[in-house]
């Protein structure tokens, strides 16, 4: 759907639980309960954090009445998202005091963009947190949970320390709740140097870093022995990849795309977030020559008005938008799009938010994430003036989203009678069905036998829903 959510330079994913440690770890093993927000690079630093504690002794909960730790991975690009942080202390706080009466202890630890953004102001608004953990510090989780069982309080740890956390974090063990994962996120880049105005990103996040494309390979093949067969590779602004390669040389994303689609067993490839500037030749290229990379990409042009794309620092214009996504189109004629975009951002006109409306309907989307634009503190879009009245910001949004939902139906509606390759990932809620995605990642619903989970397979397209497709096998 087009709508709001939390989403860093990611798409957006309803809050979940992470997958559980493995719990035969200790007999006397301990609790988590992790919440995360936000988007999917919290979605992987959730898992990295839940093997990291499974490996400490802790197994995960989905319930948090159970958890003797409490963990929320927290978000900060809008207002909302932060917020939710607050509402969601106060119900452990609850929590924590129904425990404590029952003799049960329960550490809170805040972690994520909340707590880089924050630090010692949560603790200040709610006493309840033990811990404030930014993103670039979760290798010293298990050390300073330590300290709060050891009776420190209180700690704050959103310093970006010299020492890189890939490098300190256990090698990935998908869980055994995660094991039968065919799809995984795996983190190529972090941070970001780009300082759109709007955004909380570049503080929150750091600066850019890419993983060396060695240590990417490796975990990539260790998620693939353990059954995963489509790999997205996040970062804020992931096509700004340029990792150490094994040759000395810092390699580009579509480099490292090449070098991961020679991994036998892994089918699919995606990456996101991208910025439109660091869409270079040879990555348009790989859309053309990599038959792993799957057609659909994620390219955010937050404003249709030149004099809006200026003020929000975004170095491109509509024009340089539209003209790559022509080259995109030439090089890989079935590529599909999805984009972000920002309404009411400070000073926008209506003949300015009609632009963006008129690039929505030229450049037509699969799918996209559109959001009222909201201050955030620190960023220099928050003190600009003319900001845009809340009614209109609403309105303007609401006209776009209906666009958008438009054209989603209308792309959704154009497989039907089409066949296309579905992974498929998980059985349906009806017995007998089975849950995949297609190319452009929605879901596929198909009555099959179970031995398809974590294949390819050939599904002609039966009818669209407005959330799901369903579809047949065709023989093979
Ligand atoms: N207000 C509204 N939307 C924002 N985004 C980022 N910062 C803000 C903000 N302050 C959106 C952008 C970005 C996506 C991840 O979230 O569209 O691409
Ligand atoms: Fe934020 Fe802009 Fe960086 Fe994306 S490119 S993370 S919107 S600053």
């Amino acid at each position: 759907m087009s709508s709001g959510g939390e989403n860093i330079g990611l798409l957006e994913k309803p809050p979940v639980d992470a997958p559980a440690p493995a719990p035969e770890a200790s007999a006397r093993t301990r609790r988590v309960h992790i919440k995360t927000f936000g988007c999917q690079m919290n979605v992987y630093d959730s898992e990295r954090m839940s093997e990291a504690l499974g490996a400490g002794g802790y197994t995960a909960t989905d319930t948090p009445e159970d958890a003797s730790l409490v963990l929320l991975n927290t978000c900060h690009i809008r207002e909302k998202a932060a917020e939710k942080v607050y509402s969601e202390l106060g119900r452990i706080r609850a929590i924590k005091i129904r425990r404590a009466g029952i003799g049960q202890e329960t550490m809170v630890v805040v972690a994520g963009c909340v707590a880089q953004a924050e630090g010692a102001e949560i603790i200040r608004r709610a006493p309840v947190v033990d811990l404030v953990i930014g993103p670039q510090s979760y290798h010293r989780l298990p050390a300073l949970i330590a300290r709060i069982q050891s009776g420190e309080r209180g700690l704050v740890e959103t310093e970006f320390p010299e020492e890189d956390k890939f490098e300190h974090l256990p090698e990935r063990q998908l869980a055994p709740r995660a094991r039968r994962q065919t799809t995984a996120f795996l983190t190529a880049q972090e941070g970001c140097d780009k300082f759109c105005t709007f955004c909380v990103v570049p503080y929150t996040r750091g600066a850019e870093l890419s993983r060396p494309v060695a240590r990417l390979v490796e975990e990539a093949r260790r998620l693939v022995d353990q059954g995963v067969r489509e790999l997205t590779l996040l970062g804020q602004n992931v096509n700004a990849y340029h990792g150490a390669g094994p040759d000395g040389n810092a390699w580009s994303l579509a480099r490292l795309i090449g070098a991961l689609s020679e991994i036998d067993g892994l089918e699919r490839l995606r990456y996101m977030t991208s910025h439109p500037r660091d869409m270079s030749d040879d990555l348009i290229a790989a859309h053309a020559n990599e038959p792993k990379l799957m057609p659909y990409l994620h390219l955010p042009f937050q404003a249709g008005a030149d004099r809006i794309l200026a003020a929000m620092n975004r170095k491109h214009t509509a024009a340089d938008y539209m003209a790559l996504v022509g080259r995109l189109r030439r090089a890989r004629p079935d590529l599909a799009l999805s984009t972000d975009i920002i309404v009411g951002f400070p000073g926008e006109t209506d003949a300015e938010f009609e632009a963006t409306l008129a690039m929505v309907r030229e450049v037509v989307f699969a799918q996209a994430y559109s959001f009222k634009y909201s201050p955030r503190p620190g960023t220099p879009a928050a003190s600009m003036d003319r900001q845009v009245p809340e009614p209109v910001k609403a309105e303007r949004l609401q006209r776009l989203q209906a666009l958008l939902e438009e054209q989603q139906s209308a792309f959704a509606r154009g497989l039907v009678g089409r066949t296309v390759p579905v992974l498929f990932e998980k059985a349906g809620r009806k017995p007998g069905q089975l849950i995949g995605r297609s190319p452009y990642l929605q879901s596929v619903h198909v009555e099959a036998a179970d031995a398809w989970l974590g294949r390819v397979a050939d599904t002609a397209i039966l009818s669209a829903g407005p959330n799901s497709l369903a579809g047949v096998i065709k023989a093979q």
